[in-house]
């Protein structure tokens, strides 16, 4: 049985003052037993967010690290072990922000997701497609593609521990989500991909949608046989509607 998990991708959102309100919001919620509750907060408040969480069962994160695990010469970047040594467990790897506006290629993103594994965080792997592959019937070939080259520069077992996010472009911060079953069919397409390599390592690793996702459409897409949980941007940054997303989760 796969764990649910949600995450919320705080993005380029917060100031020191917002970030201590939302700490307050998030300990005041009920959350669900059996679903593994992530935040991802810019890098500048993570040490903030794992003071203020102190005691709660919420994991952070990273919204990204530098393509070396060790400390060194790389002037803006942090370093995977800097940021597990800061509290951290998990980053995101290859957000269509970062591919799109930052230019992050397959190539880096590759190295940022070794460099994730070698410092102690498990990456989080985000693929998918614009609303003109969409258009063009080009969906499966370009989420396929994405995840390939992954599985082909590092073997299926890298997948061991990680996690995979689809986010269809279109539906990220634009209030259109992808229908429950929209989701599903790219979802079950990433695990027959994954299947075709290695079966159990398919069956293990958690598939997040995110796209858009609130308390109103998140019990119908985290009820799909291949939709794992969900990676939240714009809702996660309220306490209150993000919590009702985790206990959507959980049941
Ligand atoms: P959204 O963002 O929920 O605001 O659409 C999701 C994401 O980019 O992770």
């Amino acid at each position: 049985m796969r764990r649910t998990m949600v995450a919320g991708n705080w993005k380029m959102h917060g100031t020191r003052a917002s970030v201590a309100e939302l700490i307050v919001g998030l300990r005041a919620l009920s959350l669900p037993t059996g679903v593994d509750v992530a935040v991802f907060p810019p890098s500048l408040y993570i040490g903030q967010v794992i003071d203020g969480l102190q005691g709660l069962p919420v994991a952070v994160g990273a919204q990204n690290a530098a393509v070396q695990s060790k400390q060194g010469a790389l002037t803006g970047e942090l370093a995977s072990t800097q940021l597990q040594d800061a509290g951290c467990t998990l980053v995101l790897v290859g957000h269509s922000e970062r591919r799109q506006i930052i230019g992050e290629t397959d190539a880096a993103l590759i190295a940022k997701f070794t460099a994730a594994q070698e410092g102690g965080l498990t990456p989080v792997l985000c693929v998918g497609e614009t609303l003109e592959e969409r258009e063009a019937g080009k969906t499966l070939e370009v989420v396929g593609h994405q995840l390939g080259s992954v599985i082909e520069a590092l073997g299926i077992k890298a997948f061991v521990n990680a996690v995979i996010a689809y986010e269809p472009v279109w539906a990220i911060g634009t209030g259109l989500t992808a229908t429950p079953q929209q989701a599903q069919d790219v979802h079950a397409a990433i695990r027959a991909q994954l299947q075709a390599e290695d079966a159990d390592v398919a069956q293990a690793v958690r598939l997040l949608y995110g796209g858009s996702v609130k308390a109103a459409n998140a019990v119908e897409l985290f009820g799909m046989p291949d939709i794992d949980g969900g990676l939240i941007g714009g809702a996660s940054l309220n306490a209150d509607e993000f919590g009702a997303i985790c206990r959507a989760a959980g049941n």
